[in-house]
């Protein structure tokens, strides 16, 4: 393994190093406002929610590594600490990395970008009309990380209303991913696209208490076969198949199974797992190995 010791590594290379591994990150498409009523509209990916009582947003306009300069997101928010933060789909991501053009000060990237400004209810700064779910948040506290070039400003918000598009909602009025088509930030230029095939379920262990990897049988927890997903979804099982389950197995389909060499059980064990007829590949594995 590679290892750098930050301490010792230019920021440069710390940076590539952070944004390649920390990855996809969401993005906080933060809309704010100075004193004078000009309007600032950039993207920040070092951005998440933290919290939902209070509601907490952390995103994060940071110096500027080349220069030690701060961001008109950073100044905009010490005079006037309120903050739209909009969501950011595919259909807006080549408009979103426009507006993350530095311009000079006072320069309106709603304008600049081609987004749509409409007025927000409870903040002053306006809401980005093409995102289908906006923030409207008060800033309770920003927290200055350092005073040189790669410091964090930790803008800590609060929200106060959300604007959601009622086209993103499934029919349980929750946000349907495959509707919304979020995208996040990579490493370098790359982002990604949460939609399509790149989606997937993995069950919540909330309410079960998953047996664990470590209660499985040792033949099938260090076979070769399986991979960590699989055993991960084996191991979230409430109980191993009990011996009556087994025998009850075997004697409906000792025919089908008796031929079969390991790699054979294991292949048809793979295929119910990626069927997620979990209890059945285990059954299957224990009545047979
Ligand atoms: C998708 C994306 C994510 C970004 N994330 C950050 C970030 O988290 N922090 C940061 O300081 N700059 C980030 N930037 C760069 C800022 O958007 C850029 O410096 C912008 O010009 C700041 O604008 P402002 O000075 O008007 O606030 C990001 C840029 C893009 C395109």
């Amino acid at each position: 393994m590679l290892k750098i010791d930050p301490a010792h590594t230019p920021h440069q290379k710390v940076h590539q190093m952070m944004l390649g591994a920390i990855a996809p990150r969401p993005i906080a498409f933060a809309s704010t406002m100075d004193k004078e009523g000009i309007s600032n509209l950039s993207p920040f990916s070092f951005f998440n929610a933290f919290g939902v009582n209070p509601t907490t947003l952390i995103f994060s306009p940071s110096r500027r590594g080349r220069d030690n300069t701060t961001k008109h997101t950073y100044e905009n928010l010490k005079q006037v600490p309120e903050v739209v933060i909009n969501v950011v789909t595919y259909a807006m991501v080549e408009q979103t990395s426009l507006a993350s053009t530095e311009y000079p000060r006072g320069v309106n990237e709603f304008m600049k970008s081609g987004f749509t400004p409409i007025p927000s209810e409870t903040i002053k700064p306006f809401r980005v009309k093409e995102s289908p779910v906006q923030f409207e948040c008060k800033v309770r506290q920003i927290i200055e990380t350092g005073d040189q070039g790669g410091a964090a400003n930790l803008v800590i918000c609060e929200i106060k209303l959300m604007h959601i598009d009622e086209a993103i909602l499934d029919e349980n009025g929750r946000i349907d991913l495959y509707k919304i088509d979020l995208v996040g930030r990579m490493g370098g230029d790359y982002y990604c696209r949460a939609s399509g095939d790149s989606l997937f379920k993995v069950k919540k262990p909330l309410q079960e208490l998953g047996i664990g990897i470590d209660s499985l049988p040792e033949k099938i927890r260090y076979s070769a076969f399986l991979t960590g997903n699989e055993l991960g979804k084996l191991g979230n099982l409430e109980q191993l198949p009990s011996e009556a389950e087994i025998a009850e197995f075997i004697s409906i389909s000792r025919d089908e199974h008796n031929d079969l060499d390991v790699a054979d059980l294991y292949a048809r064990a793979k295929a119910l797992l990626a069927d997620n007829k979990v209890k059945d590949a285990l059954t299957l594995l224990m009545a047979h190995l």
